[in-house]
């Protein structure tokens, strides 16, 4: 009996890590701010905080794995009053609520949005983080209610419903920030707009490449005594505890992996070319796992027709493989740069051998010096000629972030509602990625070649 009984708590305590490690590891923020980060939250065990004048009052609807991130990041913000937390599961309220509570704000707590929207009459604006069927309903509505809105990517599983959150950003003139938070990595902006679009240090840019591989992994679980009964799921629209947690992989609510990791990167594409792509081709499909209905796997073909002439991207997403991680490489006519979120994987340029020279560069700061020569490689055993073939050296981005991923792309989005500066990733943008994002799973389905038009990306 005693037996039984240790079994069982082993078996609980079991799930219930592994469970806040899967809940933990879209935490992932902390573990990319890098070396130096500042680690220092504001406010711990000062009592409770008071809204000071000046102070940006906000609001969170959606408190899971990302939603907590985006708490902790906003933490590091001054200047924010923390007011209230909605969410229909308990666990992520409950969680969201204490962990705040750490940090002296006493924040309101609400299950449904609408009785959040209703109650709340001091609120500046909403950090949305729902699964992204969701985002146009909550953000709409915040808006409607002359709420600023900070939401998630992917702006939506639907392009009518991404389009309807671009309407109203117009018409409310709200603030309307779409979370492709590497929009605001200062590591991303001086590789982009410094280094390949102001210095063209790449010459000609011809070709991207990105991915995005995950090793396989089970479906995510809950703690048995935080189920939700099947009449609240249904209320709320999930089919069952299965589809709640694991929203990404149903049709219903997310558009599966290539939207969820994928427009990360296909983000970059269009940024880094200028334009838009004019034409998509992929390949993919239900290869691994049974029990999920979206695409396991996918590659993908861009065009773009840039100013220069016509570049290509190559993109893929695995989820049955973690081959070379996460990373984005631009290529141009004299050389690359290698860019990751993880700047352990990618935070450098590798200049041809025939290149225009690159010092002058270290000495202005826009790069540290090259860091390994060009590959001592001998011709004598191998019929390759190594001038072509021979690694390029490392040339290190002098830029850090000092901070997490998403701290950055907050900051900017309440800069804009303080002092009426642009939004990095105003809704605009955020369509023109969830089209080009959302478009590969019907190339995929339909298997064949997608035209856009450069209307398509406007809503
Ligand atoms: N920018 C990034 O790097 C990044 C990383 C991870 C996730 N995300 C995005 O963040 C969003 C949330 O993802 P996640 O990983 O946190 O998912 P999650 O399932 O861990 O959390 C979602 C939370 O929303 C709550 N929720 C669901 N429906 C709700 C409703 N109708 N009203 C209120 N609360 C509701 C759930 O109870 C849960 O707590 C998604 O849009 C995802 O794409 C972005």
């Amino acid at each position: 009996m005693k037996k039984n009984n240790e079994t069982k708590k082993e078996n609980t305590q079991f799930s219930r890590r592994r469970f806040l490690k899967s809940s933990l590891s879209a935490g992932l923020g902390l573990a990319l701010a890098g070396p130096g980060a500042d680690y220092a939250l504001l406010g711990q065990g000062a009592g409770k905080k008071k809204k000071k004048p000046g102070d940006l009052s906000i609001a969170f609807i959606g408190a899971g794995s990302q939603g907590r991130v985006l708490l902790e990041s906003c933490l590091r913000i001054p200047g924010l009053h923390f007011a209230a937390i909605c969410d229909i599961w308990e666990y992520s309220r409950r969680y969201a609520q204490r962990y705040l509570k750490k940090y002296g704000h006493i924040v309101n707590v609400y299950e449904d949005y609408r009785e959040l929207l209703t109650k709340e009459k001091d609120l500046d604006a909403v950090v949305v983080a729902t699964p992204d069927w969701m985002h146009a309903e909550h953000a709409n509505a915040c808006m409607e209610a002359g709420l600023h809105v900070y939401c998630e990517k992917e702006m939506s599983n639907s392009l009518a419903k991404a389009r309807s959150m671009v309407e109203t950003a117009r018409r409310t003139g709200k603030f309307l920030q779409i979370g492709h938070q590497r929009r605001s990595n200062p590591r991303y902006i001086h590789a982009i707009d410094k280094l390949l679009h102001e210095k063209e240090i790449l010459g000609r840019l011809g070709q991207a490449y990105a991915q995005w591989n995950r090793a396989k992994s089970d479906m995510l679980g809950w703690p048995k005594k935080y189920t939700i009964p099947q009449a609240k799921l249904e209320k709320y629209g999930y089919a069952s505890m299965t589809h709640f947690r694991n929203w990404r992989w149903f049709k219903k609510y997310g558009g599966g992996p290539i939207v969820d990791l994928g427009s990360h990167q296909i983000d970059l594409f269009s940024w880094v070319f200028g334009v838009n792509p004019s034409t998509v081709i992929a390949s993919g499909g239900s290869d691994f796992y049974k029990n999920r209905e979206w695409y396991d796997n996918v590659m993908v073909i861009y065009e773009f027709e840039t100013k220069a002439g016509t570049a290509r991207a190559l993109y893929q997403v695995q989820t049955t493989t973690k081959h070379g991680g996460f990373y984005e490489v631009f290529m141009g006519e004299n050389g690359s740069v290698v860019l990751s979120e993880v700047p352990q994987k990618g935070n450098w340029a590798m200049r041809e051998a025939h290149a225009p020279e690159w010092d002058s560069l270290v000495k202005q700061g826009l790069l540290k010096s090259e860091t390994a020569p060009i590959q001592k490689v001998t011709t004598k055993d191998i019929f390759v000629d190594v001038r072509v073939t021979a690694e390029a050296g490392r040339w290190p981005l002098p830029v850090e972030l000092a901070k997490p991923a998403h701290q950055p792309h907050l900051e900017n989005f309440f800069d804009a509602i303080r002092h009426d500066t642009p939004l990095n990733c105003p809704a605009e943008v955020g369509y023109e990625c969830a089209v080009a994002v959302i478009k590969v799973n019907e190339a995929v389905k339909n298997k064949r070649l997608i035209k856009f038009r450069p209307e398509h990306f406007k809503a």
